[in-house]
């Protein structure tokens, strides 16, 4: 017996008429006949009253309507979930903070592609409170970001604590630190810009509350749209702005960075994923993330974090 046979005698019940339900189906009256006798000679029961006029079951035909409906009915849930796995499991939507993308993040991402290359990959620039929601909707699958936020629903998972730097003109007086490096405390009094301007918490939060930690109030806190804002106004000798390491790479004129000594001065990179995710590919990139840091020799011991 096929899924079909279920269809026809299905759809034959539910109209009462051979010739309705062959219209239904857009099949001939006689073979749709033919298939009904079949099915009633394969189960060895009378599904049909003979002669009825509307088609009317007998008892046995009523029992086997209900389970045959059952059936058809699971089937489409177990077909349309099936097709949701498998959705999942072929595009991964990855949501980052822009200035990942200084740091590792596009070896890691391009490790991945390379790793699974049936799983189709989505970049989504997206803050990192953000993220926490986007996860929630399904609307991202990973998040990578730079605070701590926590959430009931969500896994956050430190990867490393990245250092900040501070980028300085080539010929402002503070290049005196190059070598040495240079205390948070130091800077209060110079024009800073902070970025982004995006919803808060972000990068700009996160430096508002080094300094706080530290006790300092930076009295000169200019806050701009993007980093590379912040650079090209450090460059064209405005102020001076806090950076993370990685973003010395963008390789903007005339800039220099300086060491910033404070041990409070670093920026987390974390990966967040819904709690009680099994998916395969979170094992997959963390074995990335994994493979990345050993050709950059750096240590990969990542932590939980609440
Ligand atoms: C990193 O630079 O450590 C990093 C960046 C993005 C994702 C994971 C790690």
């Amino acid at each position: 017996m096929e899924l079909r046979h279920l269809r026809y005698f299905v759809t034959v019940v539910e109209e009462q008429s051979i010739t309705k339900a062959a219209e239904k189906l857009c099949i001939a009256q006689p073979p749709l006949s033919r298939q009904i006798q079949k099915l009633e000679e394969e189960l060895g029961i009378l599904l049909f009253e003979r002669g009825s006029r509307p088609v009317r079951t007998t008892e046995a035909g009523q029992f086997f309507y209900q389970h045959a409906v059952q059936i058809l009915t699971h089937t489409a849930q177990a077909t349309s979930m099936a097709k949701r796995i498998s959705s999942v499991n072929k595009i991964v939507r990855i949501g980052y903070v822009s200035s990942l993308l200084y740091a590792l993040l596009p070896q890691i991402i391009y490790l991945f592609r390379q790793n699974n290359p049936d799983i189709e990959v989505e970049l989504i620039e997206c803050g990192t409170k953000d993220q926490i929601e986007a996860l929630k909707q399904g609307k991202i699958d990973i998040g990578f970001g730079r605070l701590r936020i926590s959430d009931p629903a969500i896994k956050r998972i430190l990867l490393r604590e990245e250092k900040l730097k501070l980028a300085v003109h080539k010929n402002h007086y503070l290049t005196q630190y190059i070598d040495q490096g240079i205390y948070l405390s130091q800077i209060i009094n110079e024009p800073i810009f902070s970025y982004p301007a995006s919803q808060k918490p972000n990068f700009s939060t996160l430096i508002q509350s080094i300094f706080t930690e530290l006790g300092l109030v930076p009295k000169d806190m200019i806050e701009v749209r993007e980093i590379h804002l912040a650079l090209g106004l450090v460059s064209s000798g405005e102020g001076i702005c806090i950076i993370p390491e990685s973003a010395s790479d963008i390789g903007m004129k005339n800039l220099v960075y300086i060491p910033i000594l404070d041990v409070e001065a670093y920026s987390p990179i974390s990966l967040s994923v819904r709690n009680m995710d099994q998916s395969n590919y979170i094992p997959s990139i963390l074995d990335c993330i994994k493979n990345v840091f050993e050709e950059e020799n750096m240590v990969f011991k990542p932590s939980d974090s609440t």
